[in-house]
């Protein structure tokens, strides 16, 4: 079983399927924190050149778990879970996520994954490319100016030097970047239910979201 979530950055996906999962008792997969990571072993390699470091990534040990309200990562025994929410890794994350060796080592990753439990996961391109048969699709979206304004309120207090301004741009840019690439860009399906939680409080869409999922899934 999987039910996924698209939509633009600091829309709310992660943390609305966060406390979906909980309340559920299913798992929840992070696809952006899995491209983070791949952005944060090519800047800790000193951004080598593109095609090498595409060409070894198969041989990069990817592992992703959900416990303790957490989506750990790690790669090679190195656990990137806090690594990969710099500056650094979100100013360059879009570029690498646009290469297609990236997205077939994410997507393989995260179809091998999902088979063995019931899972909620949230990304860009999930109910478009790579799940195009899920059991719900939603897509989730916000309007710029609020989006930066949670990001930032999430920030501010682990990097003092992040203003406002710098976040928006940040998120303005990867946006375009994501919906513009021409390998599996920010869509939303067809067949997808749009939240737009400009405006809601968070409980207002994780109730929405959980009678929709009880309408339309068996989850056990
Ligand atoms: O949480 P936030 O919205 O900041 O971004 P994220 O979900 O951590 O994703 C980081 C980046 O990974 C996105 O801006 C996309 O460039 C890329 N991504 C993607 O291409 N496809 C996905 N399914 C998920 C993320
Ligand atoms: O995954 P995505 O980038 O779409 O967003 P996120 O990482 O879940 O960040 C959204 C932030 O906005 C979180 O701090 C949420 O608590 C907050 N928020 C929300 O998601 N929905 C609201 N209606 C209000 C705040």
């Amino acid at each position: 079983m999987i039910i996924v979530i698209d939509g633009p950055a600091g829309s709310g996906k992660s943390s609305t399927a966060k406390e979906i999962a909980n309340r559920l008792s299913i798992q929840f997969l992070d696809s952006g924190a899995l491209y983070r990571a791949i952005t944060y072993l090519w800047l800790k390699a000193d951004k080598p050149d593109k095609a090498i470091f595409f060409e070894n990534l198969p041989t990069v040990k990817l592992q992703a778990q959900y416990r303790d309200q957490t989506f750990f990562v790690q790669a090679n025994g190195e656990d990137l879970t806090r690594k990969i929410r710099t500056q650094d890794v979100a100013d360059h994350v879009s570029e690498i996520a646009s290469h297609k060796a990236a997205r077939k080592f994410v997507n393989e990753f995260m179809r091998n994954l999902v088979q063995k439990d019931a899972y909620i996961a949230d990304g860009r391109d999930l109910g478009t490319a790579v799940f195009p048969d899920a059991d719900l699709k939603f897509y989730m979206d916000a309007s710029l100016e609020e989006r930066s304004k949670r990001r930032f309120d999430e920030m501010k207090s682990s990097d003092s030097s992040i203003t406002l301004k710098d976040v928006k741009e940040n998120l303005r840019s990867r946006d375009e970047k994501d919906q513009n690439r021409k390998n599996d860009p920010l869509k939303k399906a067809d067949d997808a239910v749009v939240i737009d939680t400009t405006g809601k409080t968070f409980e207002e869409q994780v109730r929405e979201m959980i009678s929709i999922i009880k309408e339309n899934v068996n989850i056990n």
